[in-house]
């Protein structure tokens, strides 16, 4: 009998804490209405072929055994995506004895790509959940979040367990010393503004490269905390501290209050030095046309590095000017919707 088994998983955004959470302060992320959808099926040769669109970015098809790779759009940033496929199966295989029957695998992503929305944990959470239902080993939620995690920390050497959980669970997260406890709040609407996700016409060394900025972003807060502790100390706790009072805003509905809170927490993000000029640009002329608050989401940059990333904008009553404001300034927009569902699995027998 053909099989089919179709796994989907959100994007995320971070909204207070990213950073912050590495160092077991609170961070509180969501699901946002973006997705990754991954297809698996029986093919007559054996092995893996892997096939991937990354609908704003790149396509690329692959035979992971002749490693032949067949680029039908672009492939810039399917180096990396593609190391993230590859890690799974290798994970699978070694856990779980899955086979090398052969395997068609096809990944179509609507999540922009290395733009801090979590597009790799959406690759790793909805893979895993594909080829085990597929080669029928008995899974979890929480079996399929761990699994995902492992390969994110074997791909990138280190990853907090926040995006890997919002992929699985969707909603809400709160992620605290490393634990993760899902929360039930109300949904927001936000716009996010992406700006230098990977070009349709970058070559894959460079794009791959630029796949591991979070680490090199996330080494070099490490090497100024080391500088100055007792600064980086205090900066720490406050961050920590909003995102307590962040949560009892979004539970009483208080808007303006949500709203100076994302302003303080981007204004310790630039503390900290993850905030390049043009994202810095994007919150600025967020706040100037009417925002209620606009920080970076996700890892930010280095000015260093060149700016790519993605800003997340409470609009208030300003979202129209908000969004035209965005795009003047060169940046992809989104408009976002917070706390939808995680993992969904759909098996397809023919
Ligand atoms: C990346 O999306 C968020 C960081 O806090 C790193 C992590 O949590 O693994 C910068």
């Amino acid at each position: 009998m053909a099989k089919k088994i179709r796994a989907s998983a959100p994007a995320k955004v971070i909204l207070f804490g990213e950073h912050f959470v590495v160092y077991g302060k609170r961070a509180l992320a969501a699901a946002i209405n973006r997705r990754l959808t991954v297809e698996v099926s029986s093919r007559e040769k054996e092995g893996y072929h892997v096939k991937i669109e990354n609908i704003p970015t790149f396509g690329m098809a692959m035979d992971l055994e002749d490693k032949k790779a067949y680029p039908y759009k672009d492939y810039g940033g399917a180096a990396k995506a593609i190391a993230y496929v590859r890690e799974s199966i290798g994970l699978l295989e070694e856990r779980y004895g899955i086979g090398k029957e052969g395997v068609e695998i096809e990944i179509k992503s609507e999540i922009p790509l290395s733009a801090g929305l979590g597009s790799s944990a959406a690759t790793c959470v909805a893979t895993i959940a594909a080829l085990k239902a597929f080669f029928g080993v008995r899974s979890d939620l929480d079996g399929i979040r761990a699994d995902a995690h492992r390969v994110e920390l074997a791909v990138q050497g280190a990853a907090s367990p926040v995006d890997t959980a919002i992929s699985t669970y969707g909603g809400y997260v709160l992620v605290e010393e490393g634990n993760v406890r899902r929360l039930h709040l109300a949904e927001l609407t936000l716009i996010v503004g992406c700006v230098g996700c990977i070009p349709l016409s970058m070559d894959t060394k460079k794009a791959s490269e630029i796949g591991l900025k979070t680490k090199k972003i996330v080494e070099e807060v490490r090497r100024r905390k080391d500088t100055f502790p007792d600064v980086y100390n205090h900066i720490f706790d406050a961050a920590d501290e909003i995102t307590g009072q962040a949560i009892e805003a979004i539970e009483h509905c208080e808007l303006a209050k949500l709203g100076a809170l994302i302003r303080i927490n981007q204004g310790l993000l630039d503390a900290i030095g993850v905030v390049p000029g043009r994202l810095s640009e994007l919150v600025k002329t967020s706040q100037e046309v009417g925002a209620l608050g606009a920080k970076v989401t996700g890892a930010g940059g280095l000015d260093d590095m060149g700016s790519i990333g993605s800003v997340l904008v409470l609009p208030g009553k300003s979202e129209a000017k908000i969004k035209v404001a965005l795009e003047l300034a060169g940046a992809l927009v989104m408009d976002v919707k917070t706390g939808g569902a995680g993992l969904k699995i759909e098996a397809d027998h023919r």
